[in-house]
């Protein structure tokens, strides 16, 4: 066939498909799709921020066509509660294709499983073993110790003759605290000992890497039919990573089982001995722990250094902070988790943060598994749903001045965050919210306190508030775009900087 009776023949086969579903379904509103790309020409790279504008023209609930597939947009409390709450059952699966679904174990995994037996029994597992109240206490000298490394590493950078009076790169620290954190809770492992990374660290480093890039490729290649032809090239590429990532998980399983540890409480010793009970196979307890590394690496460096830039674009709060910190634990002493609850304003400072910068700020996407209605308007079966937590929290319909940093609103109101309150939903809500939630807050607010108790900061000399860029990096998950550079000052007496021990 010659090529311009190709493009004639797609052209028309799409006019068709989309007389019948405009026929058929009383789509929500959206930019025109052209063939085979559908919208992907039109959507700027930070979507949160795209479909926010978008909202202006078409309205709260939009359709985006992703190639040849159909993704329902919304962008209000109330058809957040339609989709997550009312018809939350037929909306609970995940979008998965063929290549990609090998990367997450064909949904043998949590977070890509398909609603069914096999995803309750999962979720149950993770609910009720690795992220229950008894569970998360007992990792906390984990986490706490973590936390400490991270101020005794900032303390030598900002102390030694070089580095005084000189502006850090908050993310390199946030990153290893959050990349610490994650591998000891998951694996039992520390990859890294006095800030270098052993070639095991580094090998784990490179697979997550790795994931990142070819997970990136191939999300163009499965929206637009015709560029199928990438997955397939990429084929053998994909089967040497997934060999190379499973061998290393496999190791450090093995690793566990020898030791016997059944007391053990880094998820994968937990995993290990319910895998008889809850009949879990290989691939599901590979397939979680890679879940965790995933959903659990990025998201917790991501709010903390929007939370660390918004608390020095605004000193008042900083300053409020600080106050309450020397007045719960003193000039004497170092933060713990059991300080938390004492700490109201700073729990109101990581909820301020998690309103205006959830890390996930299109949460992750679900599948229609039926034809639903959300707005008045027909959602078809396999349609994918996104909902846009960033524009609801600064919707100004729901928040009063929703884009200033006034954690103060959280005291005259107190909104809940885990999913039962539709204008807050960082962590999402109904059955597929992030069951990490309270765990995510613990670190995000330890993590907080210690930085200002022990540090006070300032922005780099000569750069004033408003300068500092507060745009998102492109992605599922969103980074700030310029990397928060800031000047630390000691507020604390110089024994209380350094970390205790290395607690397993
Ligand atoms: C501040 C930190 C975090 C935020 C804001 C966050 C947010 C989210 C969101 C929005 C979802 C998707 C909800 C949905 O699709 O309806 C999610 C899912 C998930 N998160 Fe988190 N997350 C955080 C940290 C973590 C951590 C630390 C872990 C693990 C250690 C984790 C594990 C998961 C898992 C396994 C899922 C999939 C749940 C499912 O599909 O049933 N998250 N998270």
């Amino acid at each position: 066939m010659s090529l311009p009776l190709l493009l004639v023949s797609i052209t028309l086969i799409f006019l068709v498909f989309k007389l019948y579903k405009g026929i058929r379904f009383k789509l929500p509103p959206g930019p025109y799709p052209w063939p085979i790309l559908g919208n992907l020409a039109h959507i700027k790279p930070v979507g949160c921020r795209n479909f926010n504008e978008w909202s202006q023209i078409y309205g709260p609930i939009m359709s985006v066509w992703y190639g040849s597939d159909l993704s329902i947009v919304v962008l209000n409390s109330k058809l957040a509660k339609q989709v997550l709450k009312d018809n939350d059952h037929q909306l609970a699966s995940r979008p998965r294709r063929s290549l990609t679904a090998k990367v997450v174990k064909d949904g043998k995994d949590l977070i890509w499983a398909d609603y069914g037996p096999h995803y309750v029994k999962v979720r149950k597992v993770c609910t009720m073993e690795l992220f229950s109240p008894k569970s998360i206490e007992a990792l906390r000298p984990i986490r706490e110790d973590e936390v400490r490394a991270m101020v005794e590493s900032i303390f030598k950078d900002c102390t030694n003759p070089e580095g005084y009076g000189k502006s850090l790169m908050v993310r390199k620290y946030l990153g290893s605290v959050a990349f610490n954190n994650i591998t000891r809770l998951v694996f039992g492992e520390r990859f890294e000992n006095e800030g270098v990374m052993d070639q095991h660290g580094l090998e784990f480093k490179a697979i997550v890497e790795q994931e990142r890039k070819v997970g990136q490729s191939l999300i163009i290649a499965h929206s637009i039919k015709l560029l199928g032809w990438i997955s397939w090239l990429k084929k053998g590429e994909i089967a040497k990573h997934l060999a190379h990532k499973d061998a290393f998980t496999r190791t450090i399983m093995e690793k566990h089982i020898q030791s016997c540890n059944k007391s053990g409480k880094h998820f994968v010793d937990t995993l290990l001995t319910l895998r008889e009970r809850d009949e879990l196979s290989e691939d599901t307890i590979m397939g979680l722990l890679g879940d965790m590394i995933t959903a659990g690496m990025d998201t917790i460096a991501i709010v903390a250094e929007w939370a660390m830039a918004e608390l020095i674009k605004n000193p008042r709060v900083q300053q409020k902070a600080q106050d309450e910190l020397d007045r719960v634990i003193g000039p004497n002493r170092v933060m713990t988790e059991s300080d938390l609850s004492s700490l109201t304003y700073l729990q109101c400072i990581a909820k301020e943060a998690l309103r205006l910068h959830p890390p996930t700020p299109l949460m992750l996407p679900h599948l229609a598994d039926a034809d639903v209605k959300i707005g008045g308007y027909d959602i078809p079966k396999g349609s994918h749903v996104q909902v846009n937590v960033w524009a609801i929290g600064r919707d100004p319909k729901v928040w009063k001045d929703p884009l200033e940093f006034r954690p103060e609103r959280f005291l005259e109101e107190d909104v809940d965050i885990k999913g039962h309150d539709f204008r807050l939903l960082p962590f999402g809500a109904g059955r597929r919210m992030c069951p990490a939630a309270q765990l995510s807050i613990n670190l995000v607010m330890s993590i907080l306190g210690h930085l200002l108790h022990h540090f006070h900061w300032d922005p780099p000399g000569g750069v004033q508030l408003e300068e500092i860029d507060m745009f998102e990096s492109p992605g599922l998950v969103t980074y700030m775009r310029t990397p928060l550079q800031a000047v630390p000052r000691i507020r604390l007496s110089p024994n209380l900087y350094k970390r205790e021990g290395v607690c397993d």
